[in-house]
This record gives C-alpha cells, sequence and structure tokens, in this order.
C-alpha cells in the first residue's frame, strides 16, 4: 500500500466546488495534484496556486486552472507534505526546497492540510536537518551564525552544484538532531540577517493525514 498516496487522496476529500486551493511541493503533494487533476477532469471548478515551479507544472499538464498568487486574497485550502510531524502539529518542512513558497501559500491558507505516511511522526522534531533558505550575499557568516545557534550547518547540494530554490537562494540543511523548542529556535533563526526563512512550521497544520503501509489512515486536528 502507497501510504503517502492514500493520506493525499483522502485530503483531496476536503476540496469543494470553487475554491482556491493550494498544491504543495514533494512526493506526497504530487498524489494529491494528480488526483485534483483526476477531479478536475470529472467537473471540479477550482482554482490553484503552486508553491513551487514543479507542481505548477504538473498542475498545467493535468489541466488544473492556476491562477497567480498575487490576484488572491485568501487559499481556503493548502494541501502539503512535511518532512517531520511533532505530536502537536508542529513541522519541519523543505526536504524538497519549497519551505518559503510552501510557508507563503500556508500563511494566506484558511486551512493547511499536512499529508504524510507514518515515517514522519516524531516525538521530538530535529533528527531531520533543518532546512534555512538564505540569501547568497555573506552566507558564509550566516551559516556561522546559524552554526552558534547549536547545528552543524550543510550547504545543499544537487551533485556537485549549489542548490538554488525557486526564488534564486541558498539552503543551508542544519542538523540539530533535537529540537525541544521549536518556536524560539524559529525565531531565533529568522533574527539571523541574510536568513530568509527556515522550515520550522509553528501553529499552521488545521490538520494532518497519515497513511499507514497497512492501508489505515488517521487524522489528527
Ligand atoms: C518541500 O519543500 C517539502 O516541504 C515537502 O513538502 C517535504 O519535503 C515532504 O516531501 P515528501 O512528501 O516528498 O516526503
Amino acid at each position: 500500500m502507497n501510504a503517502k498516496k492514500i493520506a493525499a487522496e483522502r485530503a483531496v476529500d476536503y476540496i469543494k466546488d470553487g475554491m482556491i486551493v493550494g498544491l504543495g511541493t514533494g512526493s506526497t503533494a504530487y498524489w494529491a495534484i494528480e488526483k485534483i487533476g483526476a477531479k478536475v477532469r470529472e467537473g471540479l471548478n477550482i482554482k490553484a496556486v503552486a508553491t513551487s515551479l514543479r507542481s505548477e507544472e504538473q498542475a498545467r499538464k493535468l489541466g488544473i486552472k492556476l491562477i497567480p498568487f498575487s490576484e488572491i486574497d485568501k487559499i481556503d485550502i493548502t494541501i502539503d507534505g512535511a518532512d517531520e510531524v511533532d505530536q502537536d502539529l508542529n513541522l519541519i518542512k523543505g526536504g524538497g526546497g519549497a519551505l518559503l513558497r510552501e510557508k507563503i501559500v500556508a500563511a494566506a491558507s484558511r486551512q493547511l492540510i499536512i499529508v504524510v505516511d507514518e515515517s514522519k511522526m516524531v516525538d521530538k522534531l530535529g533528527a531531520f536537518p533543518l532546512p534555512v533558505e538564505m540569501v547568497k550575499f555573506g552566507y558564509e557568516i550566516t551559516v556561522r551564525k546559524l552554526q552558534s545557534l547549536g547545528c552543524e550547518p550543510v550547504l545543499r547540494k544537487v551533485d556537485n552544484d549549489t542548490y538554488i530554490t525557486d526564488n534564486g537562494n541558498f539552503i543551508v540543511d542544519c542538523h540539530f538532531k533535537r529540537i525541544d523548542n521549536p518556536s524560539e529556535l524559529h525565531n531565533k533563526i529568522n533574527m539571523i540577517p541574510g536568513v530568509v526563512d527556515n522550515g520550522l512550521f509553528i501553529n499552521m497544520a488545521a490538520k494532518v493525514i497519515i497513511g499507514y503501509n497497512n492501508g489505515d489512515i488517521k487524522e489528527l486536528i
């Protein structure tokens, strides 16, 4: 059983005719976008905003109507994945590199539904390295400041090239191992000049849908 797929498809049940929908990024959100595409072909009438060029491309191919983010006031529902989810529904996101647009879209959404497989559920966040998006200028100094918060920072690369986000920035993956106070850490990181945003999503998820390998689905609110 594909646990990511069943969680993602369950989330799509919450989308109703006429809604504006935020499309997440990653291998779980992928299945939600596929399902939305199938429903659009069956007559579902929605408009969508994408959190990455990748998701935008997928949606376009499926015939999902896309509108520029600047043209809307509020998004009704956003469906997105996560790299880690704790018991308070705080998240680490950004493994796929789209954390900034994901956070902007999530913050504009009435409801953020997170879809994950069971492997993403944790007691404490931090085993997954926290992605931090930063501007290129002076990034060596920005990285040293991050390090002083108690992590081992690693500049993200793809093959041998430095990874560049859809916004033209770098990502540094910060190995904290365990984050005891996500909200405090979120604020400390975002206070560092040069940091654009980090992958901690605090109190943003309205619902988390977990898919299990045995086919079960659980919803946390
Ligand atoms: C993209 O930047 C991320 O926030 C993804 O939502 C997250 O990495 C989860 O990805 P998967 O669904 O591929 O595990």
